[in-house]
């Protein structure tokens, strides 16, 4: 959706832009090649290998952005740091990329066996090795439901609590078989991998996704000039709901309108082209 994310987002040469997920600079790309000269792009991430990669993939405007290896809940202090007044336009591309998924290492893809980590930021102390091995049964139960919106939570978090009495468990694929077995014949047919909504619910919790969520962009939206743009592409139920309620909120105090009454979403040549964007929601507001 980066043409539509684009042009959402009401550009002009000059503009100053936060991207508070900049991933491998993909949006970024375009967003600077829409406001220079003249424009300035703040960068953020989480994650440490983001930041190095957009550093290569971004080198052709350096000089028009900074990079930030935070996470964007503290947009305050990187903004203050930064020397920043206001800005035209904000963006939020949520979620993990696919560098992370298809980095082995990382611990996100059921597709790729690697330790249980899930940390976006690895300077994070608890990892996802942390929570499967450590968190009590009822625990583990509420957060897969809560956060997986898994119906088979009770049953995978017993599953998860009987093998880790004979054996830690420590690669994802080892988990995602523990899930198969829990969910067993039920699943069967599915087009999703049966351990998707699990490993969705870990990954939340590890990096505190739903809170960073809420905090960024309730701070962000009060960094937006009078006319300025914020647009937040989110994967899944859990945070479009987010973003649809706080916009909501704040246009009731005349602080937003919000621009795109229902979320714009993926057409199907693009999901075809991309299966990760079948959930993808777009939602846009603009500051009062
Ligand atoms: C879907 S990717 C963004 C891709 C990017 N728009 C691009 O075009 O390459 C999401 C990125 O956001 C980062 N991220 C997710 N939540 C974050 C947060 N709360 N603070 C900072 N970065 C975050 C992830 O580390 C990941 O690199």
């Amino acid at each position: 959706m980066l043409e539509e994310v684009i042009s959402s987002l009401n550009l002009k040469r000059g503009s100053i832009v936060v991207d508070g997920t900049i991933g491998g600079g993909g949006h970024s790309q375009e967003i600077l090649k829409t406001i220079l000269p003249g424009g300035r792009l703040i960068g953020i991430d989480a994650d440490a290998e983001a930041i190095k990669l957009t550093v290569q993939n971004l080198k052709d405007f350096n000089g028009s952005f900074s990079l930030i290896n935070n996470n964007f809940r503290h947009i305050d202090n990187i903004l203050s740091k930064e020397g920043v007044k206001d800005v035209d336009a904000v963006l939020l591309d949520l979620g993990v990329s696919s560098y992370q998924i298809e980095d082995g290492s990382r611990g996100f893809s059921i597709k790729q066996d690697s330790r249980l980590d899930m940390r976006m930021d690895r300077r994070l102390k608890i990892s996802a090795y942390d929570i499967i091995n450590r968190y009590g049964e009822q625990d583990l139960s509420e957060i897969i439901e809560k956060y997986g919106e898994e119906r088979f939570h009770g049953r995978i978090a017993r599953y998860i609590k009987e093998a880790r009495s004979k054996k830690p468990i420590e690669t994802t694929r080892e988990l995602a078989q523990i899930i198969r077995k829990a969910v067993g014949y039920k699943c069967r047919n599915q087009r999703i991998d049966p351990s998707t909504r699990t490993f969705q619910a870990i990954r939340i919790v590890v990096n505190d996704e739903l809170s960073s969520l809420e905090d960024g962009l309730k701070r962000a939206i009060f960094w937006l000039k009078t006319g300025g743009r914020i647009a937040v592409l989110s994967f899944h139920s859990l945070e479009d709901r987010i973003v649809k309620n706080l916009f909501k909120g704040y246009s009731a105090l005349s602080v937003l309108k919000i621009i795109t009454k229902k979320p714009l979403q993926p057409t199907r040549e693009e999901i075809i082209r991309n299966v990760r964007a079948r959930s993808a929601k777009l939602r846009v507001a603009e500051r009062i």
